[in-house]
């Protein structure tokens, strides 16, 4: 009999996690204990309750055997229950929800979603603290995720993180100084290479291809050039120039997104991004 797992805050990135975690493929025997039988998935209102419910009717059988419980205000009850506990609830609304679940004890492993919330903020409730940034390409299995622990997560605990959220697509450890920035890097991410991406088909579009040829060659190119950079472990930089045929029109397109101020828009982009996931922490922003 595996333990219970409670999703606090069910909605985007919970269900996201609830369906990588319910889906996962059978584990192995060695790592079938840290699998929960049971995942309680939480929120406040009915309304979001029954968006959880049609995303669950949607399942076939978890190939780890894990039941789904959906509970309405009824956290303090779930929590009690669960080995585990994701906090994915709104950043300004994290600490309200912790005083009120907060374990006597040592408690449950918390696993944080929350933007900005840091691992201080969260031990200070939960002393099995991790702070994980993940994304919305986690609903699909293309979700990256990283993670940061607080110092008395035990070994088997960190497998037990990993083994969960692995599922949402990639995960990798970094140190919590590094979770702002991964935050605009990783959580905001998707929206900055959609920008790119919707560039590309518009681009596409005002030359005369039609929308739907131009949706699918940008999503293509994306995607493509993604994978080389992956296969062959080369710069951008260097592939970048294998591109160029010296006076052809790659070189002269890329001039003149230089002179646009292309590249440092995007890195002065993420880097606000990560200022305003610090802001978002201290509960300067909603
Ligand atoms: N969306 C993203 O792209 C993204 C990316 C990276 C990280 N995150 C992080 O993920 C977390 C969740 O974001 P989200 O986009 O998934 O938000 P969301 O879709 O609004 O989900 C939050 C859920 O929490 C529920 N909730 C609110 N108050 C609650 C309470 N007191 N007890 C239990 N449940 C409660 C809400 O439902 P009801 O209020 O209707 O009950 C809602 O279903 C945030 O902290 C965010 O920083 C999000």
């Amino acid at each position: 009999m595996g333990y219970t797992l409670a999703i606090v805050g069910c909605g985007v990135m919970g269900q996201a996690l609830l369906s990588a975690i319910y889906n996962a493929p059978k584990a192995e025997e060695s790592l079938a204990e840290h699998y929960p039988s049971k995942i309680i998935a939480c929120n406040e209102s009915a309304l979001s309750s029954s968006s959880v419910e049609k995303l669950v009717k949607g399942f076939g059988k978890s190939p780890n055997g894990i039941e789904v419980e959906i509970f309405t205000a009824r956290n303090v009850e779930a929590v009690k229950q669960s080995s585990v506990v994701i906090l994915a609830v709104k950043p300004y609304l994290a600490e309200k929800v912790m005083e009120e679940i907060k374990p006597e004890g040592r408690g449950p492993v918390l696993i944080s979603l929350a933007a900005g919330v840091t691992l201080s903020q969260l031990t200070a409730y939960f002393p099995n603290s991790v702070r994980v940034m993940t994304n919305t390409p986690a609903k699909f299995g293309y979700g990256t995720a990283v993670v940061s622990y607080a110092e008395a997560v035990s070994e088997s605990n960190k497998t037990r993180v990993k083994e969960l959220v692995r599922h949402v697509g990639t995960c990798l450890e970094l140190p919590e100084k590094n979770m702002d920035a991964a935050t605009a890097l990783v959580g905001s991410g998707p929206a900055f290479a959609l920008l790119i991406i919707e560039s590309m088909m518009e681009a596409g579009l005002k030359m005369g291809i039609p929308l739907k040829e131009s949706r699918e060659c940008a999503i293509k190119v994306l995607e493509g050039t993604a994978k080389m950079v992956e296969i062959t472990g080369e710069s951008p930089g260097a592939l970048k120039h294998q591109v160029c045929t010296p006076g052809g029109t790659t070189i002269a397109g890329l001039c003149v997104m230089e002179d646009k101020g292309v590249k440092s828009g995007i890195i002065r982009g993420i880097e606000e991004a990560a200022r305003v996931a610090t802001e978002l922490g201290q509960g300067k922003k909603k």
